[in-house]
């Protein structure tokens, strides 16, 4: 099976270098017209400069495939706006929407200040609904929708240092579950990564191992769930090295304290390794599925 994106009119935030940069090239090669957008800040989000984004724009061009760039910033409701606006305008519509702009202010949490909180929010979790809200809208519209979130192992298992990030990369998680759920009926499927790829954000961080990671190899698999092929949607994948696994929210089977009854503070004590045990645990795909759970047990 070959996988195109003829007709396919694909944003990638943030793709002015790093992963972003490796989305937008591949769904240009693979026949997808771009937005490429990037603010072409610091890695702390400071700055900002038109090239990374040109340079991307040019070399799609150059290997015969259509983009345009744009330099707005994800973190406004004016910025996110005019991203999907920039698609109207060059493509007539959009069809996906990579959210992959990120930066970094990283602090102890003793040490944290809200300026850096503020940002790293903006820019990870506000940018994501204000540059996937205008588009959501056009592809509830068409039928048709293939959402990705870039999350972190930050988030989703807890990285020291990393409050501000790791909120913001969960939070991602909370709204791709919703779009999931929002956009089913739509043809609009919802997915996120939690990548590792060497990159300027990471390549201190990494030590020896940067070079065994490369954002190529990180691109296969978002290249795949932005994809008419990908009928996936709610999922969750951690991503890098050349290594691809499913990372899941589970519900174990638990403790049921009894129809009608008020269990004690030592009842919760004494039953706590069966309430947390995970053999035979389930993924809910959504809320109503986890009350299908309670109600099953409540019989
Ligand atoms: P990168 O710094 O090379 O790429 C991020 C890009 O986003 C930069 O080109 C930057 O100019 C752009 N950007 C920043 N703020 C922006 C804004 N307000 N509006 C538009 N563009 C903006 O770093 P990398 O590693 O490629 O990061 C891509 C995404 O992957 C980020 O969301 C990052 O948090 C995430 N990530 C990366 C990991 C890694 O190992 N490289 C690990 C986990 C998550």
């Amino acid at each position: 099976m070959t996988i195109e994106f003829d007709g396919r009119v694909a944003i990638v935030t943030g793709a002015g270098g790093g992963l972003g940069k490796t989305y937008a090239l591949e769904l240009g090669r693979r026949g997808a017209r771009v937005v490429v957008n990037d603010l072409g800040g610091n890695p702390d989000g400071t700055g900002g400069a038109a090239s990374p984004a040109d340079v991307t724009v040019a070399e799609i061009k150059e290997a015969g495939g259509e983009a345009v760039a744009n330099y707005d910033s994800v973190a406004t409701p004016e910025g996110g706006a005019a991203i999907t606006q920039a698609a109207l305008d060059a493509f007539g519509t959009v069809d996906i929407v990579i959210n992959n702009a990120g930066i970094l202010r990283d602090k102890s949490f003793a040490n944290l200040e809200l300026k850096d909180l503020q940002a790293v929010i903006d820019v990870h979790l506000m940018g994501a609904f204000y540059v996937t809200q205008p588009a959501f809208r056009v592809m509830k519209e068409k039928g048709y929708g293939r959402l990705l979130f870039t999350s972190s192992a930050a988030g989703v298992f807890g990285n020291f240092g990393q409050t501000n990030y790791g909120a913001a990369k969960m939070g991602l998680v909370g709204l791709s579950n919703v779009l999931a759920v929002e956009g089913a009926k739509a043809n609009i499927r919802s997915n996120v990564i939690a990548p590792i790829a060497k990159s300027r954000l990471t390549e201190d961080l990494l030590g020896p191992m940067a070079d065994l990671v490369d954002p190529e190899l990180v691109m296969p698999l978002a290249l795949y769930l932005v994809s008419e092929a990908c009928e996936l949607t709610h999922e969750i994948f951690s991503v890098g090295g050349g290594k691809y696994s499913r990372v899941f929210i589970g519900e174990t089977p638990g403790w049921f304290a009894g129809k009608g009854t008020q269990p004690t503070v030592e009842d919760i004590a004494a039953h706590i390794d069966e309430i947390r045990a995970e053999d035979g645990y389930t993924v809910p795909g959504n809320a109503n599925d986890d009350i299908r759970l309670l109600l099953a047990a409540l019989g």
